[in-house]
């Protein structure tokens, strides 16, 4: 008997404020490297994230994992931790880190890896769109 494999991805929306600079940079340096972002008094972004997972297809369901149980974990993982927050000062995944798309997706990596795990599936992906424009993709390492 063989498995045939699929990725699945499940869509979680959230707002969230921030802003990227360096503390050590003076204001009009920060502008130029990171423009709007760097804005001093935050601003907010509607953030979509897209979590892939890869797994077998199983024979009894013909699924690859339980959606439901997926988004409950992003949800307790990344969700109720970071929407309309203010991810530069309330959010523990971000601590210390850059608050832009890039570190966002490598600390949401961090969070929903183990738990996916448990589920017996592997994370594939994490996918963020900042703006209609803008979207960074994470496949770990
Ligand atoms: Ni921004």
């Amino acid at each position: 008997m063989f498995f045939m494999e699929a990725f699945v991805t499940r869509r979680e929306r959230f707002s969230a404020a921030h802003r990227i600079f360096r503390k050590e940079w003076d204001t009009e340096t920060n502008k130029e490297m990171f423009g709007l972002c760097s804005n001093p008094n935050w601003h907010g972004h509607n953030y979509e994230l897209f979590v892939t997972v890869k797994g077998e297809i199983k024979p009894e369901t013909g699924f690859v994992v339980n959606i439901k149980q997926l988004s409950k974990i992003i949800r307790e993982y990344v969700i109720d931790k970071i929407d309309h927050k203010n991810m530069n000062t309330e959010v523990d995944f971000m601590e210390g880190r850059l608050a832009s798309t890039e570190n966002l997706a490598v600390a949401i990596w961090n969070e929903l890896e183990q738990p996916v795990n448990r589920l017996g599936k592997k994370l594939h992906c994490i996918k963020i769109k900042e703006t209609e424009n803008n979207f960074v993709e994470y496949y770990g390492q």
